[in-house]
């Protein structure tokens, strides 16, 4: 069968607010993404080549929880402009041949939003059952539920003497999908964009969207998990408030809503409880694709990346497709992450390789083309509520004033050191970070063995080393990556050396093995 758009795709995250602003205020802004279209894709090899835009959130928000707190779900946040500059940028990426997904944050709304307003205004306001409104007995809570951001997550409201929940931010609080009135009135919201022509979604915390009916206790974890650092001994699995059967209900309404349009794809937030499970967001009437958090937090181990991967196609099947992501806005960004005890350049390319080879959709965060890192905020100009402002600074397009991110004086978050990262500079130097995100790009695209060929591990390589193989009927590739420092032999994998990580032996033939250096991957065509 013919591969979707989506399956071929490249696709890349902006975060709005740091991408490029193009009228001076120091913050990102919808026509600064379109003055830079022509970067991501101008249909020549100088741009970076990628064929989709995932839009953290741009609609009006209070900002506790930057566009996570959504307080109209039709509107544009006046720091990004107005609904005229997102029909632009959307005319003219589509111009361009890029599609554009936004971010739909339906578990939780702000408190700000009208819907909650009129919720916490009485017992008797008919919104009041829009959310979750439990009493209890004074000085204890409905349940033992956490907030993921910390503290309990029951709020006691003054006015009405209940607690509402808020499995985030207080100032977030949750929707309730068992309710059909709110199922209705995000259907509205999901045809609201999809009539104005984005292209789908990104859909924010998909699995946690419907609570357990009875609000059970949620047990703790009794050993740390090896590759989410947060989940250490003694937290909460959330076993109750979470991954519940009849969140697929929700997830197939909506999917049913996506169809009545042509060609959109919807991409979940999903955290399953069991990492097995994430398959069944992936059934045919649920979501088209679904990130896939264990490969983006696996730590930069050959055995972490192999069982992330070989899970992900035990258990995915024939129909479901996978992605791929190293970095997003949540995360300290991976080339920091891999910095740790290692040559955190070396290893971002043996990842990238891998992400960008690995059969299914990968997800590139802006600026790590370009090897941007985290950046240290110090405690003055700290934004975000639970830390993760440093993989969220500006881009660095230039080493001149502002990075070439604004002409404000002072930027919303502070710019990271532009002088030694920036765009420009890589632009012009064959062996840069960006080039090799172009070049590869390039090649996922025209090697049909990376486009749409079969996948598979290789059991025969060195315990530190990923081998696999991906064929088509016209190409057949073998994709060897090498996590360690030491040099490391492939014995099953000879042929024309069609790739590698430092561009160095493009063309070169690779011998009855072949010899790669610490921190090297290569591709060969057999
Ligand atoms: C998702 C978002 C994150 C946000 C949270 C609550 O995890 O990616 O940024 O804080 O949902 O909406």
């Amino acid at each position: 069968m013919a591969l979707k758009w989506w399956q071929r795709a490249v696709f890349y995250q902006i975060y709005p607010r740091s991408f490029a602003d193009s009228n001076g205020d120091g913050i990102g802004d919808l026509d600064g993404i379109t003055a830079h279209l022509d970067y991501l894709n101008d249909s020549t090899e100088r741009s970076l080549g990628i064929d989709a835009i995932w839009l953290n959130p741009i609609n009006p928000s209070p900002n506790k929880d930057w566009g996570y707190d959504v307080s109209d779900y039709c509107g544009i946040h006046p720091d990004f402009g107005d609904m005229a500059s997102f029909d632009r940028l959307l005319k003219e990426a589509h111009r361009r041949g890029i599609r554009v997904i936004v971010d739909l944050v339906p578990n939780h709304t702000s408190d700000q939003h009208p819907w909650f307003i009129d919720s916490r205004g009485s017992k008797t306001n008919p919104k009041r059952d829009w959310y979750i409104w439990k009493s209890c007995a004074p000085g204890t809570m409905p349940n033992n539920w956490h907030s993921q951001f910390g503290g309990p997550a029951w709020k006691f409201d003054e006015r009405t003497r209940e607690h509402y929940l808020h499995l985030f931010l207080e100032e977030q609080p949750d929707l309730d999908y068992r309710n059909p009135a709110v199922v209705e009135a995000l259907h509205d919201v999901i045809r609201f964009w999809l009539r104005r022509g984005a292209d789908g979604y990104r859909i924010d915390v998909v699995a946690q969207m419907v609570k357990d009916a009875a609000f059970r206790d949620n047990p703790f974890r009794t050993e740390r998990d090896p590759d989410i650092p947060w989940f250490e001994e003694g937290t909460q699995i959330p076993l109750h408030s979470t991954d519940q059967p009849e969140v697929h209900d929700v997830i197939r309404g909506f999917r049913r809503v996506a169809d009545s349009f042509d060609d959109r794809v919807l991409v979940g937030e999903t955290w399953p409880i069991e990492q097995e499970r994430l398959a069944d967001y992936l059934r045919p009437e649920e979501l088209h694709l679904a990130f896939n958090f264990r490969f983006v937090l696996a730590r930069y181990r050959a055995s972490r990346f192999r069982e992330a991967i070989a899970t992900t196609h035990r258990t995915f099947g024939a129909s479901a497709w996978p992605t791929w992501t190293l970095s997003n806005h949540d995360f300290s960004r991976h080339i920091t992450r891999y910095s740790d005890h290692g040559d955190g350049e070396a290893r971002a390319r043996v990842a990238t390789l891998m992400m960008l080879t690995l059969r299914g959709t990968p997800f590139i965060y802006y600026g790590e083309e370009i090897g941007m890192r985290d950046v240290r905020i110090p405690r003055e100009r700290r934004c975000d509520p639970v830390g993760r402002d440093g993989c969220r600074t500006p881009m660095q397009w230039s080493g001149g004033p502002g990075g070439g991110f604004s002409t404000a004086a002072s930027t919303w978050l502070p710019m990271g050191d532009a002088k030694a990262v920036n765009v420009a500079d890589q632009l012009n130097d064959q062996s840069s970070m960006l080039s090799f995100y172009r070049r590869l790009i390039r090649l996922r695209r025209d090697a049909s063995a990376l486009a749409e060929g079969s996948f598979r591990l290789e059991a025969d390589a060195p315990a530190d080393c990923l081998v696999y193989h991906r064929e088509s009927s016209a190409q057949h590739l073998i994709v060897a990556l090498n996590f360690a420092v030491e040099p490391r032999k492939i014995r099953s994998a000879s042929g024309r050396i069609v790739f590698d990580t430092n561009l160095a032996r493009i063309g070169q033939q690779s011998g009855a093995a072949l010899q790669l250096a610490g921190d090297e991957a290569v591709i060969v065509e057999v």
